[in-house]
């Protein structure tokens, strides 16, 4: 954690006198630690008693009153390695799942490109609302990671679950999080996502209905991780967020083919996540192809290339292929047939008959397997915590 840059944002709740111990924990472990209060956490913990252990003046307000000094909530937000809310109140938590953004933690949460890890603190009643729950799913399926709070006896007297996560343990994830950044350094991943077009004329295309999501979030943990990614992608509305993500856009398969070929010779390791089209027009018309006085045109196809496949067939040593299986039915046996026809070393399978799971949807449920024979289920997750399980997996091959 040396070195590390951590913005610690305290709510107002009664477990804000905790926060001075998990301030005080970052600063023995080497981090630097930027402390945003909200104007209700103030009532529960002074920013004297933060400023002095952080050794930096604690932000709560946009302008300094005097000097009209701005906070930059902007350059806040890119400083960040980590940031972490605790306590993260009800009312907070809905502000970040809306993006209510009138306090300056609400701010810097919607500027950082850090991720961001929430502990939630609140009364038993309060924790258990479905609206509760539901902006903690919200707050989960952006990535964010939840540190579920406690069972126990709670500021009100009341037993339930709703405290804090005690400071010792919200380290521990933090500690854990810095070290899991370092599994891919130095290495090199090419990611293909989205889906691709091919052109009928020139306003016209063959696509799907991929958004490149998955793919994406593939980008973003493995970036995270440290290593240097390439992503090929189709068109999507969604754009890479991590510095260390190089992005190629491409239209058709042929373009991506071309793309992926050009950075897989430097790769360690291809997740090829793209909803490829398999066929496009063997001619794309030169001028649109216009409906009066025209009987129905036929479009001639003719097959794409298979990149999973151009790829898995040149693959060297020491490299390592993740291909996806997105299937209706049958879908064992269609994994497993990919899998050794692509010459892959993992496949993932996501069913569409799982609800919640493939295209467009901000969650996923899948069923990794390895060239080895090794078979894992998880449950349904947010893509980006998918992400984590498939490069989990991948660096253990
Ligand atoms: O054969 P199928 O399209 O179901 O295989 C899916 C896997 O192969 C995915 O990993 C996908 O990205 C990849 N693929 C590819 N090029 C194609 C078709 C699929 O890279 N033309």
């Amino acid at each position: 954690m040396k070195g590390k840059h951590i913005i610690l944002g305290i709510s107002g709740g009664i477990a804000a006198y905790k926060s001075a111990t998990l301030l005080r924990l970052f600063i023995k472990a080497g981090a630097e630690v930027q402390v945003v209060m909200t104007p209700a956490g103030k009532e529960f913990i002074t920013p004297v008693t933060l400023s002095a252990l952080s050794g930096k003046p604690v932000v709560s307000e946009f302008f300094t009153a005097n000097s009209g000094e701005w906070h930059s909530h902007v350059d806040l937000g890119l400083w960040a390695d980590a940031m972490v809310i605790a306590p993260a109140t009800a009312s907070t938590i809905a502000k970040m799942a809306n993006g209510v953004a009138d306090n300056m933690l609400v701010t810097t949460y919607l500027s950082a490109k850090a991720p961001v890890f929430v502990a939630p603190a609140m009364d038993l009643d309060m924790f258990a609302h479905p609206t509760t729950s539901r902006n903690l799913d919200l707050l989960r399926s952006y990535g964010n990671t939840i540190i579920e709070p406690a069972s126990g006896e709670l500021a009100s007297h009341l037993i339930g679950k709703g405290r804090m996560e005690e400071p010792e343990n919200i380290f521990k994830v933090l500690e854990a999080f810095f070290a899991k950044q370092e599994d891919l350094k130095g290495k090199k991943m090419l990611v293909t996502a989205g889906p691709t077009y091919e052109k009928i004329d020139p306003v016209r295309f063959i696509g799907n209905y991929s958004t490149g999501k998955m793919g994406y979030a593939i980008a973003e943990e493995a970036a995270s991780r440290g290593a240097e990614v390439v992503l090929v992608s189709g068109p999507v509305d969604i754009m890479p967020r991590h510095p260390a993500i190089h992005l190629v856009k491409v239209e058709s398969a042929r373009e991506m083919l071309a793309a992926c070929e050009e950075h897989f010779p430097t790769a360690d390791y291809a997740v090829m996540c793209a909803a490829v089209a398999d066929y496009a027009p063997a001619d794309c018309a030169a001028t649109k192809i216009k409906r009066e006085g025209n009987e129905p045109p036929v479009i001639h196809l003719v097959k794409n290339p298979d990149i999973a496949k151009t790829l898995g067939m040149k693959k060297r040593d020491g490299q390592k292929m993740v291909g996806f299986a997105l299937e209706t039915d049958h879908e064992f046996d269609n994994a497993m047939s990919k899998l050794r026809s692509k010459n892959l070393d993992m496949i993932v399978l996501n069913s569409l008959r799982d609800k919640g799971a493939g295209f467009g949807t901000d969650t996923n449920k899948i069923t990794i397997f390895t060239a080895d024979g090794g078979e894992t289920s998880f449950g349904l997750k947010s893509k980006r915590e998918v992400a984590a399980d498939i490069i989990d997996t991948l660096i253990t091959l």
